[in-house]
């Protein structure tokens, strides 16, 4: 823990400071100022602790009887066994394929979006719609799913009116029950690890070889959506995908990587794992030009063009991460 506190609490303080002085002028201001118990005060804090907020989803033996428990089962296993499911209902296998790639949602959502630590979905209908940064624009949570589905699924849309999609809001909706509207979650957002020390591949590559390829396979390709999920390849998610980011990657891997041993990783050791898997070839993203439509985009996404430069020597990682 030594290693990313010191790293993170000098960051986190500032954010701490930040906050504090936003609700304190607030406050003074006479604005709906945050409650104190609101303010969070360290990464290591129980979130409910900090927040007042629990992270609490309800138990899927308590959905109602009736259309809308149907539904919100249905919704859960769309999200738990994506692939599975809509690659069984395709009409032809080739649709199938085309329609999503080899993961579920549960490959990085992990619990089908229950887990707190992995990108958890709890709550996510209380806080969408949403100004995306991305997409330059407010974006509704079918919307947001459907993100997911071409990014990281690799795969096509939901139809604006399919009731899959439905069924996929009401059990986002029903695991986020309790949760305010708008409300601050502690727990979004955390598997980002920012000032990443420069990566070496080929130690990535190493580690990878000693601590990951029982689950994710020799070639990257897996052993099942969730018992360990393609990360890279024709099955895994595109490079527009958030977790084709270094940050994005690297924060997920200390976090949650190798199942069983997670945050054993140093900041090192997650950097040169995120470089090894995201120097290996993956679907492309077609729209990368629209993205981040006001310029404020990243500079750490893995791209063609940088994967190109790693197999070649030419990287220059400073420049990926902005340094
Ligand atoms: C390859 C990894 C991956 C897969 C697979 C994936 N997602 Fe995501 N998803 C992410 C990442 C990364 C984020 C951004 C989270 C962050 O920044 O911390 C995200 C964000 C989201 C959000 C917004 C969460 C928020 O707090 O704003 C929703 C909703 C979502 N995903 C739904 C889905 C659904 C539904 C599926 C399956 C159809 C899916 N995702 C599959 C990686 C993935
Ligand atoms: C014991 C099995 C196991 C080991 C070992 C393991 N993983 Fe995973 N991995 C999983 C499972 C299962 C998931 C799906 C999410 C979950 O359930 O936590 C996953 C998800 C992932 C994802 C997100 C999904 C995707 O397709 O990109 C990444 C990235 C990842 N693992 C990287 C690693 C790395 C790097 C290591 C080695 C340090 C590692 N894993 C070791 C089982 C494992």
């Amino acid at each position: 823990m030594m290693k990313k506190n010191s790293v993170f609490v000098p960051a986190l303080f500032m954010v701490f400071a930040l906050i504090a002085a936003v609700s304190f002028s607030s406050a003074i201001l006479g604005n709906k100022g945050s409650e104190p118990d609101e303010m969070a005060t360290n990464k290591d804090d129980p979130p409910e602790q900090a927040s007042g907020i629990a992270h609490a989803p309800p138990s899927l033996d308590d959905v109602p009887d009736g259309p809308l428990g149907k539904a919100i089962l249905r919704g859960y296993e769309l999200t738990n066994n994506t692939s599975e499911v809509l690659r069984a209902e395709a009409s032809t296998v080739e649709d199938g394929e085309q329609r999503v790639n080899q993961l579920s949602c549960t490959s990085c959502h992990a619990g089908a979006g229950m887990d707190e630590n992995s990108s958890s979905m709890v709550g996510v209908s209380a806080v969408y719609p949403m100004y995306i940064p991305r997409s330059g624009e407010i974006v509704t949570l079918e919307e947001r799913i459907n993100g997911c589905m071409v990014r990281s699924m690799d795969g096509e849309m939901f139809a604006e009116d399919d009731e899959d999609l439905d069924a996929m809001v009401a059990y986002l909706t029903y695991i986020s029950e309790g949760i305010p509207v708008g409300a601050d979650l502690p727990w979004r957002h955390r598997n980002t690890l920012d000032d990443l020390p420069t990566p070496s591949v080929d130690d990535g590559e190493a580690l990878y070889n000693q601590s990951c390829i029982a689950c994710h396979a020799g070639d990257g390709s897996g052993t099942g959506s969730n018992t360990g999920p393609a990360l890279w390849g024709d099955g895994s998610f595109n490079d527009g995908a958030g977790i084709a980011r270094m940050s994005k990657m690297a924060g997920y891997i200390q976090n949650n990587m190798p199942v069983g041993a997670e945050n054993t990783l140093t900041d090192q050791e997650a950097s040169d794992l995120a470089a090894f898997i995201l120097s290996r070839d993956r679907p492309e993203w077609e729209h990368h030009d629209t993205d981040w439509p006001n310029g404020d985009g990243p500079s750490d996404i893995m791209t063609k063009e940088r994967r190109e430069q790693v197999q070649d020597g030419t990287i220059d990682w400073d420049e990926v991460l902005g340094k």
